[in-house]
């Protein structure tokens, strides 16, 4: 395992939405949930579920430059949060056998900071930035040159009598992490000669996950209860694993030997996240669209004051999972709840009251 050296102190969650990290369907960490990331975390490429084209390029471009013997170009990870970003910067590490410093956007102030960091890496090693797409102006334009000429100007001395003294960095490899790829100037993402896009994970590939995890957990589950925890996952790894240890304390405090799906449903339906993974606050927004505005179209800002949130939590927190999954649709008149959202509530659509024939709203 590679060497750690965590220079930001703990993972930084990537959302400025409080209510997002009390959802149990959150695919950003809560809590201590780094930690226990940590556990679940696979530490070579062989280890690491599904994306397999992904896999597949990143195994050819890491083994050309251990064929070559030298620092491999500068990663760009990017893609929602949960999805496996800080797992593979690690992976890329243990592959290449070289030891791994991390820090973040937001724990870089100044661009002295960064320069810090810069002039102290060894021949080789992997400098991970999460959030990379946060860093503050003056420590990009740093970064662009330190990745590109290996070079990074420290300075000497203030005011008028400051200089700038030129330092040769020995070759390294930055490993950026990103949820907002199009925040990324492009002088800086042309800078990575490898870009990986993380995609949310089809059920079959959370199956194989949550068995992987069940079995490092310790957790004995049952035919199909891997299955019924993938489909309530949203794609996501974290929550996978997040549902999965649930699920194992239900086990416990039950003294069961095994999981089955019965277990599965009534440990989560004590979460109260249901068959899609739908948790209180994405049925709370259906059922304000379809019973109290009638299918829709609604205003966002009505609609978040008809479940008592803000305008925002349900914007970035709840629509996109339902815009995915097909229940609701955005229209530049309001948001309109589809037919698979009314029967997901158990309820018959009278015509015209879905979003079946959305044309006149556009
Ligand atoms: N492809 C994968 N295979 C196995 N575990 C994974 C995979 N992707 C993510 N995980 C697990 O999901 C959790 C979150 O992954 P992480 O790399 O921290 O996501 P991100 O940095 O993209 O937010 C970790 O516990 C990690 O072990
Ligand atoms: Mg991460």
């Amino acid at each position: 395992m590679a060497n750690l050296r965590d220079e930001s102190g703990s993972e930084q969650r990537n959302t400025g939405v409080a209510e997002d990290s009390l959802r149990m369907v959150s695919a950003t960490a809560i809590n201590d949930e780094p930690v226990s990331d940590e556990e679940l975390r696979p530490h070579a490429l062989d280890g690491f579920i599904g994306q397999p084209r992904l896999k597949a390029q990143l195994q050819l471009f890491l083994d050309a430059a251990r064929k070559r013997d030298t620092a491999p170009d500068h990663i760009l990870l990017a893609g929602p949060p949960g999805l496996g970003k800080t797992t593979l910067a690690m992976i890329v590490a243990n592959e290449l056998g070289v030891p791994i410093r991390i820090t973040s956007g937001p724990a870089i102030q100044h661009a002295g900071d960064l320069a810090s960091i810069l002039s102290s890496l060894d021949a080789g090693e992997v400098l991970f930035i999460d959030e990379i797409h946060r860093l503050p102006r003056a420590a990009e334009e740093l970064l662009y040159i330190a990745m590109e000429d290996f070079r990074v100007d420290v300075m000497v001395g203030k005011g008028p009598g400051a200089s700038s003294i030129p330092l040769t960095l020995p070759r390294f490899t930055v490993v950026g992490a990103t949820t907002r790829e199009g925040m990324l100037p492009s002088p800086l993402r042309a800078r990575f000669g490898f870009t990986a896009h993380l995609d949310f994970y089809p059920h079959d590939e959370l199956e194989k996950l949550i068995e992987r995890s069940a079995g490092v957990l310790g957790v004995v589950l049952g035919a199909g209860s891997a299955a019924e925890l993938a489909l309530r996952s949203r794609g996501t790894p974290r929550i996978a694993n997040r549902l999965l240890r649930r699920v194992r304390d239900w086990a416990i405090v039950h003294d069961l030997d095994e999981v089955n799906v019965g277990d599965v449903r009534e440990a989560l339906a004590l979460y109260q996240i249901d068959s899609e993974g739908l948790d209180r606050l994405d049925i709370a927004v259906l059922n304000a669209i379809v019973r109290n505005f009638n299918g829709g179209p609604v205003g966002l800002n009505n609609l978040a004051a008809m479940v008592g949130e803000e305008s925002e939590t349900v914007e970035t927190v709840c629509e996109p999972y339902l815009v995915r999954e097909g229940f609701l649709i955005r229209t530049p008149k309001g948001r309109v709840a589809t037919p698979k959202a009314w029967k997901h509530l158990g309820l018959q659509p009278q015509d015209g009251q879905t979003a079946d024939d959305v044309s006149n709203l556009f």
